[in-house]
């Protein structure tokens, strides 16, 4: 019958019996898709699975020291953490358009995932193993948007950062390929990973690359990931942020205006709260949350990240505006 652990010994059988003695690899991205399909591989064949973490610089406050320390210590998976912070701040510098921010955050992530993978394949290679296999996180819902079909790599790759190019030789593995997202958190759960990652509301590939309106910079990302994680904060202590779709915080890093803070007059910036309510984020309506939370919310943005002095609610259904600002 249909229980969270069988499945889980469903797949791990499976798993064990495709691989065989070769090698596996996973992209993880710091959602819940990816870091689920790893924990089943890795329950099945152990360190012949090696995940790759490419650190884009573009994730929220202490995401990836979740998959770096947190995920890594409850599933015992062999991690190679690439840092590309200054690579993808560089090949942003300059450029404010959001089709084009999207762009080269793809193109990069790509290129840096092929050379990790690379590597990979050398340090199996020099084991005598041979890496076959590449895991994703595909869903049954994106089985279905994609007509069923499989064995290609780039299943979502128009919206996805994690999707892959075709010509990476490797065979998939899609252990979630008949779940839903419920299921996937409640497997999961009792694959005993983190909550923060089980429980992380959808967030897009491109990160927070696409919730800064203007260049993307480093001190912006930082004054960003202060004001999200303190949204996120709030939200979680009212015990609503399972209850919505996400909250995307947007900075409008171009936008200025006066206010007062402290003993002073301030010319700082405004930053977005856009909670949402969905089904699956094709429509989505504004979420109605309760005035004291935002004004706790508000309160403490403003008091705590200097650069910010004035916070703004999106009440605008999907459509006409999309969930994301960019
Ligand atoms: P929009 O802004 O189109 O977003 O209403 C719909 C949902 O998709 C997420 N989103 C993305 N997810 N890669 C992703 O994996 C992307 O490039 C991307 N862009 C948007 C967004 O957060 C919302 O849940």
């Amino acid at each position: 019958d249909w229980t969270m652990a069988n499945v889980i010994d469903e797949q791990v059988d499976h798993i064990r019996e495709t691989v065989g003695d070769k090698h596996v690899i996973c992209g993880l991205s710091g959602g819940v898709d990816s870091a689920v399909a790893a924990a089943l591989v890795q329950k099945a064949v152990g360190d012949k699975l090696t995940c790759v973490f490419v650190d884009h610089g573009l994730l929220r406050k202490g995401e990836a020291e979740q998959v770096e320390r947190d995920y890594v210590a409850a599933t015992g998976v062999s991690l190679k953490v690439v840092d590309a912070q200054e690579r993808f701040l560089n090949a942003l510098a300059g450029v404010t358009d959001p089709e084009e921010k999207r762009k080269i955050i793809g193109r990069e992530f790509i290129r840096v995932f092929e050379h990790a993978a690379a590597e990979v394949v050398a340090e199996a290679g020099a084991h005598g193993e041979q890496v076959e296999f590449l895991v994703q996180g595909t869903l049954y819902p994106d089985v279905v948007e994609s007509g069923g079909g499989t064995g290609t790599a780039n299943i979502k790759s128009h919206h996805n950062v994690g999707g892959l190019p075709e010509d990476l030789q490797f065979k998939l593995i899609e252990p979630l390929r008949k779940l839903f997202k419920d299921e996937v958190r409640a497997v999961g759960e009792e694959l005993g990973l983190p909550s923060e990652i089980v429980w992380r509301q959808p967030f897009p590939g491109p990160g927070l690359g696409i919730r800064i309106i203007g260049e993307v910079t480093a001190d912006r990302l930082e004054i960003l990931r202060d004001a999200d994680a303190i949204a996120r904060d709030e939200l979680s202590k009212a015990g609503l942020d399972r209850e919505i779709w996400q909250c995307p915080v947007v900075l409008l890093a171009d936008v200025r205006s006066v206010g007062v803070q402290g003993d002073g007059r301030t010319y700082g910036h405004p930053v977005v709260l856009r909670p949402v309510s969905s089904e699956d984020a094709m429509t989505a309506d504004w979420s109605r949350l309760p005035y004291d939370l935002l004004a706790r919310i508000s309160n403490r943005i403003t008091n705590e990240v200097r650069e910010i002095n004035r916070v703004v609610l999106d009440v605008t259904s999907k459509p006409p505006g999309t969930i994301e600002w960019e």
